[in-house]
């Protein structure tokens, strides 16, 4: 057995299953997850089209009820709230400015305006963009709007950071520099992170595990520890090895029996 990691047990995840119903017909969309995510470790959830990722995400929110079994959320004491997410785009208010787009988590809390203020603020500087706190939301880049939605959810304090496929809808270079981004500000910050993707190689660099979802309906395939010392190298060779160990658990139709950490 490996030896034992001392942070605590974060998330709990154990036999989820979810299944729609519309029309009087019923989808079963996730089966017999199980998952242990412990504090302050960088998962990547990876996974075809409609396995079930962003349900995944959802059920953790509270937001989709599971059909069977349990999901337990322990956040950090510290934290001033369990949870913040991340979308695909950036759903910032148009009609307001940037550090106000920040300030918008934080307006049911007994911070004071400056207070807000200072902590958006905060939030801003950590994504790299503290200088455009006054511009609006269509005077940004769609990277810089990421980076403001980083911001927002960051600035409330979440245990847990939630994010589904946050740079997909971005080119390349603007993509790897946020991805160096969020190592960065989880090295700093020391969040625990769920980054839902389908880039399997942004996972494998980005990642201290990945979990690879497959089939219909949805089940863990494979929960691989990226054993690869940071900083690490795009491209390297140990990187695109397991990348396609990744690729083949998301296709296979079967439960890979070596796979478990
Ligand atoms: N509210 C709903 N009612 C019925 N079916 C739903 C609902 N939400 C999602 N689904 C179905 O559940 C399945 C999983 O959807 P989900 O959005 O979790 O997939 P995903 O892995 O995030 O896909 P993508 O990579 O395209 O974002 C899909 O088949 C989808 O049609
Ligand atoms: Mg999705």
């Amino acid at each position: 057995m490996e030896a034992m990691i001392s942070s605590p047990r974060i998330i709990h995840i154990e036999d989820l299953g979810l299944a729609f119903e519309q029309d009087g017909r019923r989808t079963e969309v996730l089966r017999g997850l199980d998952l242990d995510i412990c504090a302050g470790e960088f998962i990547a959830i990876v996974g075809a089209s409609g396995v079930g990722k962003s349900t995944l995400l959802r059920v953790l929110m509270d937001l989709a009820k599971p059909t069977t079994g349990r999901v337990t959320i322990t956040p950090d004491p510290n934290a001033e709230r369990p949870m913040a997410m991340v979308f695909q785009d950036a759903r910032l208010l148009p009609w307001r400015r940037v550090l106000s787009n920040v300030m918008f988590g934080l307006e049911k809390t007994s911070l004071s305006k400056s207070e807000r203020v200072t902590r958006a603020t905060e939030a801003l500087k950590l994504v790299g963009l503290a200088e455009m706190a006054a511009r609006w939301p269509h005077q940004l880049s769609g990277g810089q709007r990421q980076r403001v939605a980083l911001a927002r959810a960051l600035a409330v304090r979440p245990s847990i950071l939630l994010m589904d496929e946050p740079f997909s809808a971005l080119d390349v270079a603007t993509r790897e520099n946020l991805q160096d981004e969020l190592i960065r500000i989880r090295a700093e910050t020391g969040r625990t992170i769920l980054f839902v993707t389908h880039d399997i190689d942004e996972a494998v660099y980005m990642a201290d595990k990945v979990v690879a979802l497959g089939g219909k309906p949805g089940v863990v395939r494979s929960n691989r520890k990226i054993d690869v010392p940071r900083p690490r190298r795009r491209g390297s060779i140990a990187l695109a090895e397991i990348a396609q160990d990744v690729r083949i658990d998301i296709t296979a139709d079967h439960r890979d029996p070596d796979f478990v950490i």
